[in-house]
């Protein structure tokens, strides 16, 4: 198979945020998930899980979104800041009706970001919350002189101001988020981002509530209706789009218990993910031809049934090879879209839906998909570079081989490429036009579609280096030639 790469022929930048997770108040995310509290037995540093908290660093996690998802239509702020004890404990009627003690709020989550050193995204609550609330809150969060929120926030123990860039005004407001028409959001959406406002050197990029998508409903009208009657007041427009093998939300299959036909089915339906872009974009460069607003895929992955014996409210599922192979073709799809997509976010962090970290009591395991977020960290603001490949159908339609290459602030050379078929190993040509370069190092990650990490083995999967890379190179042009065995992703690196 050849594949060409052309270093020389720069595009846009791969922004850092792309590679940014999403962490709600459902389920086991938050507690028993990545906030255990001080007082727990297991190691953390002010609540936080130090063991989480290290691998998200590892993976240099650029952005968190919070507190949801619908629960960001139904959170008041206020509700989770000033003394623990006393924070009100109210019903999480989206996720199983448990009760939410606001443990965890606004302080601990500036907190958690501030450990991982990510950008906070705070989803404010335009469903349910008034103008008020959401102004408040920013002012709560960023106002650094005196003022009735800052000094609030003072009588809280947080004198400073944080800094925060990312704010999300409502969430699927087309569903959970108010069933909404879109011309009624976008009125809405203009009152409400009026008043979330820059406080000192803050500047907030605001990012505005887009359509909800499926193969059978990519809801187009949506963002016409944003792009005509709001593109000057945002800075953002999300989409979100989640995989199931089937089209049927009430047997949505299991995570790991698969066959051929529905892992390809899985990736198919992952692969969509292409013509949304390009169709959402379309509309959007008819408004926005220079790309100033960026496109938020703030809510994308898979979506099974839950694990056996867990709720049904909480949406744990196993994450496999499967899922790893998903996550590889998706990532690349928004590297070479990067001239549009500035952010997404996988749903979610810990222990709910594609989750990159599960845990169980003191037990902790990284899932296929983390080490896909670690395979592909290099990308991270490097530059978008022309590549091709060659490639024929692994199966139903999916193509066999995925890629994405880039070009580091170093000059180093950076390709990810995912084979996607389950039994034909994909041997490949690469051709470095123009550009000598040398071999550096790979990585690989690969095992049978089912494969995956349990508590009890929880290395079973992992990255491992890939060197069987034979290169030769001239002094206008590199070669190289490897073999991608199937169900595996490989980074390969090169410098001049
Ligand atoms: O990620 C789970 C849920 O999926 C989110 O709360 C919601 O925004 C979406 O429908």
């Amino acid at each position: 198979m050849r594949y060409l790469v052309q270093p020389e022929f720069r595009k846009s930048i791969i922004s850092r945020e792309i590679y940014g997770n999403f962490a709600e108040h459902l389920g086991r995310c938050i507690y028993d998930g990545v906030y255990v509290g001080e007082d727990s037995p297991i190691p953390n540093r002010k609540g936080m899980r130090t063991d989480i908290v290290e691998a998200l660093k590892a993976i240099r996690l650029p952005v968190l979104r919070w507190p949801g998802g619908c629960f960001a239509d139904e959170y008041h702020w206020m509700d989770g800041i000033g003394p623990r004890e006393r924070r009100k404990r109210i019903v999480n009627s989206n996720w199983g009706g448990v009760v939410e003690d606001n443990r965890f709020g606004t302080h601990e989550f500036m907190e958690l970001c501030g450990q991982i050193g990510c950008q906070p995204y705070v989803n404010g609550n335009l469903g349910s919350g008034t103008v008020q609330e959401m102004q408040q809150w920013v002012e709560y969060i960023t106002c650094p002189d005196e003022s009735p929120m800052a000094n609030l926030r003072a009588q809280n123990g947080r004198a400073r101001p944080w800094s925060l860039k990312y704010f999300g005004v409502g969430n699927e407001n087309w569903g959970c988020g108010g069933n909404m028409r879109p011309e009624f959001y976008a009125d809405q959406y203009r009152r409400y981002q009026t008043f979330v406002r820059n406080y000192g050197q803050n500047r907030i990029y605001k990012i505005c509530c887009g359509p909800g998508t499926s193969e059978d409903a990519p809801n187009y009208e949506w963002t016409e209706v944003m792009m005509k009657q709001a593109a000057g007041m945002m800075d953002g427009m999300s989409l979100h789009y989640y995989t199931l093998p089937t089209e049927n939300w009430n047997r949505k299959g299991s995570a790991t218990a698969f066959g051929a036909s529905e892992y390809y089915d899985t990736l198919r339906h992952a692969l969509f993910m292409e013509t949304l872009i390009r169709g959402h974009g379309a509309i959007m460069d008819r408004y926005d031809p220079d790309k100033r607003i960026g496109l938020v895929v703030d809510e994308w992955g898979t979506w099974y049934d839950v694990e056996e014996g867990t709720n049904p409210h909480f949406l744990y599922q196993q994450n496999t090879m499967r899922d790893a192979m998903v996550a590889a073709a998706t990532l690349n799809i928004f590297n070479h879209h990067s001239d549009r997509v500035r952010m997404a976010n996988i749903a979610q962090l810990v222990n709910v839906l594609q989750a990159l970290v599960l845990t169980d009591g003191e037990k902790m395991l990284l899932t296929p998909t983390y080490y896909i977020f670690d395979l592909f960290k290099e990308h991270q603001g490097a530059t978008l570079v022309e590549s091709t490949i060659h490639t024929g159908r692994a199966a139903q339609g999916v193509p066999q081989v995925s890629e994405s290459a880039s070009v580091d602030k170093d000059g180093r050379l950076i390709l990810t490429m995912a084979n996607l078929s389950l039994d034909q190993g994909a041997p490949i040509e690469l051709l470095i036009d123009q550009a000598a370069m040398k071999f550096e190092n790979g990585e690989i990650l690969t095992g049978q579609a089912q494969a995956h990490n349990t508590f009890e083995a929880p290395d079973n999967i992992k990255n491992r280096p890939f060197e069987a890379v034979k290169c030769s190179r001239q002094a206008d042009e590199t070669r190289a030639e490897f073999v991608l065995p199937p169900c595996s992703a490989v980074r390969l690196s090169f410098s001049k």
